[in-house]
């Protein structure tokens, strides 16, 4: 399976923060945004990413990702001309994502929570083997803001739709998506919509008509996190340092997730970091003497 981070957008809502720094670009806590929707794909086993943002941003995420050889992975990188939608991601991606299946994470989304690996391994094995759609629904306190599913009373999903006016369930569908191959005649096959966006809800409702929709709940103590506005920014930067304080484990930590899945060695990352400051740079070499040990 390939990933594809989409990590462009104006981010008006973040004005003026987002006037000259994309979004995902932005610290919460201690590392860049975009570390976290990357280290979901890290954990699902995803190796080859395209990240696709703005002609004005993409070179700046070049330069703090590069070729993604640093945490033993391939990053590839796509410009997004304007913010036509979600569902184009897999028309600029055609390319890159060939014959195989692809996931989908918004730049801008955050996720922590007991099981998410195992999460992750389980919707990616789902897509292989059934070829269905997998996506990922979280109770909010205001659905309007997004994609919003309604149930049956077996629990089975039985309607998506974009931001209702009045929504019909608290369920809000996250910004992490895995599809089939399909999902690229799909995606070329929509229409824009009202907005002028191809919508994401829109290739979810063609799976959902097909009966190839999974949708997996989040459980109440998993935190998802947007971060469009300022107070969502500050909000999961708060949570981002308290947990880690904590805990005095580092939330996304991609040299560390990299060293987990074995695609860095513990020799290799102690060159990478040895000249490296700060804290971030000290807790990955903390971690290096644990597994030497
Ligand atoms: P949004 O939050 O819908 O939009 P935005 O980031 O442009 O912010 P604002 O509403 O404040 O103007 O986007 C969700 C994520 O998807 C975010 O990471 C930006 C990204 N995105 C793209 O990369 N391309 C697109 O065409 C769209 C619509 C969003």
């Amino acid at each position: 399976m390939k990933g594809i981070i989409l990590a462009g957008g104006s981010g008006t809502r973040l004005h003026p923060l987002t006037l000259v720094v994309s979004k995902q670009l932005l610290p919460i806590y201690d590392k860049p945004m975009v570390y976290y929707p990357l280290s979901v794909l890290m954990q699902a086993g995803i190796k080859e990413v395209l990240l696709i943002s703005t002609p004005s941003d993409i070179h700046n995420f070049e330069r703090l990702l590069g070729d993604g050889s640093k945490f033993g992975i391939r990053i590839e990188y796509k410009v997004q001309p304007s913010p036509d939608g979600l569902a184009q991601a897999f028309i600029l991606g055609a390319d890159f994502i060939g014959d195989d299946s692809v996931a989908l994470v918004l730049g801008d989304n955050i996720f922590h929570g007991a099981g998410f690996s195992d999460l992750l391994e389980r919707a990616v094995q789902k897509v292989e083997k059934d070829h269905v759609a997998v996506v990922f629904g979280n109770y909010v306190k205001d659905p309007e803001r997004y994609g919003v599913a309604t149930f049956n009373k077996q629990g089975n999903v039985r309607s998506i739709e974009e931001k209702p006016e009045n929504p019909n369930s608290n369920y809000a569908v996250v910004g992490l998506y895995f599809y089939p191959n399909s999902v690229i005649k799909i995606a070329k096959g929509l229409q824009p919509s009202k907005r002028g966006e191809l919508e994401i809800t829109a290739v979810n409702q063609y799976y959902l008509k097909e009966e190839c929709l999974d949708m997996q709940i989040l459980s109440r103590g998993f935190a998802w996190l947007d971060t469009g506005t300022h107070e969502a920014l500050t909000e999961a930067t708060e949570f981002v340092k308290a947990v880690e304080k904590r805990t005095g484990l580092k939330i996304s930590c991609l040299e560390e997730i990299a060293l987990m899945q074995k695609w860095i060695s513990p020799e290799e990352l102690q060159l990478q970091v040895k000249d490296l400051k700060g804290d971030y740079y000290d807790y990955i070499k903390q971690v290096v003497l644990r597994i030497k040990k």
